[in-house]
């Protein structure tokens, strides 16, 4: 067999569509070979089976996974275990300390990394300098340090870091891009967004590791990397100033006791007020999260229903956010944990018109019935400066997060043509998401505005679809006949 030296596997990722060779990235992961692609995988948790399910299923053709990382041996045995069954061969199973030792033995051509947020910058630097292609699940990383981390490695090394940016994918978030690319509100102004998170799967934040800033970097970077990328990405611009307040309200000791608890417990599993408690999650009653984390502490001692008003916790469930770019727009966001459905709604406001467009991905909370918790509600409608609104018929997918995991998959693994909306992300767009994140972490902490520019050195804009500009011709104004 021949040796792939970092050299080797650079020269043979071969571009297969002139679209990629186009954006001018260095060896991206994503452009498929005609030859066998050698996956190594480190952090194996919920999220890593789309990828190791992809690359044993319906990617399978042409790619395998040849090494296996993480902290918890019990969670590293049930990878390789899935993995075995699907394809008749287990592959290397490495502890965390021997994530270096993987590469060198199982040369991948590419390490894709799924731990927890702030771990992604040490491996992806590490395969990085060990010549591997990355990807990365968002947010890239977790803070301004760790993104600077990324930048400098990736300059060192004359590569790009895939980052999975599936929001982008979904058929609905498309059709939006595509309006706004069409012109068909002029150039945005500005921009109205609200995130809502509900008491089902907003709580589950709480629950988990992403409760520790240390580790999530909070909502602002955990959550809100994918709508603050979707918001670069679909005005084609970079942002420039961030201010932001946020706290936590509702998630807290006191609220448990407003609910009429005693207060605040461990986990539920062992929680005496299991019984009373609205928010009490059953590890066991999931045979597959029982299977990857109930039967796996023992290695760890890493809990997955920790009780969602323990003190300890300190990541913000209420959080504003106001942001300037470069293309002179202004974003006012804002994302809330604890409502009563989960979605989105969103309103660009251009010089032609404006585009007000809502997701609601869950209409009820525990306790609504299938009718009441109806999902997946999408509409975009576009309304004029002058002439009539329009609601357009929404473009579907099917499948996780609005049929975007699908659509990325196939671009990263498959044989997806060239993409005008360029929604493949790399490490320059994680960084500028990630950043509105940081820098709001920041502006909680201090009250002030924070520069982005002022955060990181050496970061560059993306390349971006071309968008309606300032020489576009407007709407005349209407005469209206005063009283
Ligand atoms: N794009 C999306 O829509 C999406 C959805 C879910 C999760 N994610 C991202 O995927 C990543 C993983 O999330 P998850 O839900 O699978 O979490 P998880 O807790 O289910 O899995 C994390 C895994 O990493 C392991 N791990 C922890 N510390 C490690 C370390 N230092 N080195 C190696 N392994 C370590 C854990 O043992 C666990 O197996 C996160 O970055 C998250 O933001 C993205």
């Amino acid at each position: 067999m021949t040796e792939l030296t970092s050299d080797t596997i650079d020269r043979r990722t071969l571009l297969k569509s002139a679209g990629v060779a186009a954006l001018g990235l260095a060896a991206p992961i994503y452009a498929a070979t005609q030859e066998r692609r050698r996956f190594a995988v480190v952090g194996l948790g919920s999220r890593a089976r789309m990828f190791t399910g992809a690359i044993t299923g319906r990617f399978s053709e042409g790619n395998s996974i040849v090494g296996l990382c993480d902290t918890n041996a019990g969670r590293l045995a049930l990878a390789a275990k899935t993995i075995a069954a699907a394809t008749g061969t287990a592959p290397a199973g490495y502890a965390a300390a021997d994530f270096d030792r993987m590469i060198r033995e199982t040369k991948p051509h590419a390490v894709i990394v799924t731990t927890p947020d702030a771990y992604h910058d040490g491996y992806v630097v590490r395969a990085l300098d060990a010549g591997c292609d990355v990807i990365t699940e968002k947010p890239m990383t977790t803070t301004s340090e760790k993104a600077q981390r990324i930048l400098d490695a990736c300059k060192r090394n004359g590569r790009h870091v895939r980052v999975t940016f599936n929001y982008r994918y979904s058929p609905p978030r498309t059709q939006v891009k595509d309006l706004l690319m069409s012109g068909a509100i002029g150039e945005v102004l500005s921009v109205d967004f609200q995130w809502l998170l509900n008491t089902v799967h907003g709580a589950d934040y709480f629950r988990r590791w992403h409760s520790h800033k240390a580790t999530s970097g909070g909502l602002m970077v955990h959550k809100a990397t994918h709508h603050f990328d979707l918001v670069n990405w679909w005005l084609s611009a970079q942002p420039d100033t961030v201010m932001a307040v946020g706290k936590r309200d509702f998630y807290t000791p006191s609220m448990a006791k407003r609910m009429g608890l005693k207060g605040s417990h461990e986990r539920c599993r062992t929680c005496p007020e299991k019984a009373s408690c609205t928010f009490y999650f059953d590890l066991a009653a999931d045979t597959g999260l029982k299977a990857l984390y109930l039967d796996n502490e023992q290695y760890d001692g890493y809990f997955r229903d920790q009780c969602v008003f323990r003190p300890q916790i300190d990541i913000e469930d209420t959080m504003s956010v106001i942001v300037r770019y470069n293309s002179g727009a202004t974003l006012n966001y804002s994302l809330n944990a604890f409502n009563s459905w989960e979605g989105y709604r969103i309103a660009f406001n251009g010089t032609k018109g404006r585009i007000e467009h809502e997701i609601v991905e869950q209409a009820g909370v525990a306790g609504a019935s299938a009718e009441q918790s109806s999902s997946d509600a999408v509409r975009t409608r576009i309304i004029p400066l002058r002439g009539a609104p329009k609601d357009l018929q929404p473009w579907s997918g099917e499948g996780s997060h609005g049929g975007g995991d699908d659509v990325m998959l196939n671009e990263i693994f498959g044989d997806a043509p060239a993409d005008k909306y360029r929604r493949m992300a790399d490490e320059r767009s994680g960084a500028w998401s990630i950043l509105i994140g940081a820098a709001a972490n920041i502006s909680f902490g201090t009250g002030n505005a924070v520069r982005i520019p002022d955060l990181v050195t050496g970061l560059t804009a993306p390349e971006m679809a071309v968008m309606p500009d300032r020489s576009m011709p407007v709407p005349m104004p209407l005469r209206v006949k005063m009283p």
